[in-house]
């Protein structure tokens, strides 16, 4: 998925403990610890002396730009106090890797070492506990791991899930931590607030493509980001997500489900099986207005001294309009939102569309100046009026929209 810019990521500002214990995946740590600083985070971290057979202190003090922890008697401290005072100054700590072994004594209150001393010691209220546990699957599957996962969770910590796949030692199973990118966006939708919760959020993204024959098309120019970005943003406002996503080569978002397609009527299919569950309907895609009509069996051949083919279009189905003159939408239990994307007289436009369409609110911009670009600017357009988004990352703006639409659905 994108990059979240500094300004718009849910995580600038915050002070974390990254705290490693012992395990093959603290080579993760240190490219979690790197992509957490370029998110705007401040990180201390804290090491078991077991983490340090897997990574130096010198590689994590470099890349957070502070000295490590390892030692509850470190003499650094004014009050010797380091479990005290790195844990009131913490927004969260964070385990990663979080071993069998170190969860295991967490559920008993074990404080034999800093990072241990540190956990227990935690304003329960103020400093949240997250773990993203490493093992080898043997060990992950065991009832007494699971047994503690279930634990924690209970005694209020908030414990990751584990990916799967080939382990370091050669077996393949869950237990793997989860990648750097993937434990960022987790830590990314812990600090959001929830402000969908409970929502059915349904997404049209990217362009369509339509056949000319099996090896030709007709597409646009559309990237998807923006309706990836919304994707994003509304998983980690707490809804569920389900991405109805044109032919684009972007990586899904973390928690979101992907259904992809090619043509406009593909589209309006997978549109339909899933519209009854959702609560919110946002269109963004570039649906393209006309299909090829009689798509040739076999790859049209130049000949020889043959003409061009002349092609001849029918309209596709306007999904969004569809969608927007349903039952559900029209007794509010669906709330829709629309994209234009235009060339000139946005305002008008964008007021003309939103009539047609039949929708509360229409997002406008303007094509050139978005398609395949990181950011871009929104006018919005809705009964009373119109609203601009100033030019900013996509990221920024699906967040911007996604609260924007959250305030909606609670008036
Ligand atoms: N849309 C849709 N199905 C279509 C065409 C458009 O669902 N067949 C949706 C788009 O996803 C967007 C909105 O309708 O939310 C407006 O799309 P746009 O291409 O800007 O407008 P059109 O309806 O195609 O009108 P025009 O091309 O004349 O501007």
């Amino acid at each position: 998925m994108q990059d979240t810019p500094i300004s718009s990521s849910p995580l600038a500002g915050r002070h974390l403990v990254l705290g490693l214990s012992g395990g093959i995946a603290c080579y993760k740590a240190a490219e979690l610890c790197r992509a957490l600083v370029k998110a705007g985070a401040t990180v201390q971290v804290v090491m078991t002396d077991a983490a340090a057979q897997f990574i130096t202190p010198v590689t994590m003090q470099a890349l957070s730009g502070r000295p490590v922890y390892s030692n509850q008697w470190d003499a650094r401290e004014g009050n010797n106090m380091a479990h005290i005072n790195l844990s009131r100054q913490a927004d969260a700590i964070v385990v990663a890797p979080a071993s069998a072994d170190f969860m295991a004594k967490l559920i008993h209150g074990g404080a034999d070492d800093l990072l241990g001393l540190m956990c227990l010691a935690r304003p329960l209220e103020r400093v949240p506990l997250i773990l993203a546990p490493a093992m080898n699957r043997e060990m992950y599957a065991h009832p007494a791991t699971q047994r503690n996962i279930a634990q924690l969770r209970a005694d209020g910590s908030h414990v990751l899930g584990v990916g799967a796949g080939e382990q370091a030692c050669g077996e393949v199973g869950d237990g793997r931590m989860l990648e750097p990118q993937e434990l960022l966006e987790e830590l990314s939708a812990f600090f959001s607030p929830k402000v969908l919760a409970g929502q059915h959020v349904l997404i049209t993204a990217g362009p369509t493509y339509e056949a000319i024959d099996p090896v030709r098309g007709i597409t646009n120019r559309s990237s998807g980001k923006m309706g990836f970005a919304l994707a994003q943003a509304a998983w980690r406002a707490g809804a569920q997500v389900t991405l109805v996503a044109g032919p684009v080569s972007l990586p899904t978002p973390r928690g979101v489900q992907r259904i992809d397609v090619q043509s406009a009527q593909q589209m309006q299919q997978a549109v339909q099986s899933c519209v009854e569950r959702a609560t919110v309907f946002i269109a963004s895609a570039a649906v393209a207005d006309w299909r090829v009509d009689g798509v040739a069996d076999h790859k049209i051949k130049k000949g020889e001294g043959t003409q061009a083919p002349a092609l001849s279009f029918v309209e596709n189905p306007d999904i969004l309009a569809g969608v927007a003159a349903s039952e559900r939408a029209r007794s509010g239990r669906l709330y829709c939102v629309g994209f234009a994307a235009e060339s000139h007289d946005l305002l008008a436009h964008a007021q003309a569309k939103r009539q047609r369409k039949g929708v509360p609110l229409l997002v406008g911009n303007i094509g050139p100046d978005t398609f395949g670009r990181d950011d871009n600017a929104l006018l919005l357009v809705d009964e009373q009026g119109s609203q601009e988004l100033a030019r900013a990352s996509k990221v920024q703006l699906a967040t911007e929209l996604v609260a924007i639409v959250a305030q909606r659905l609670r008036s």
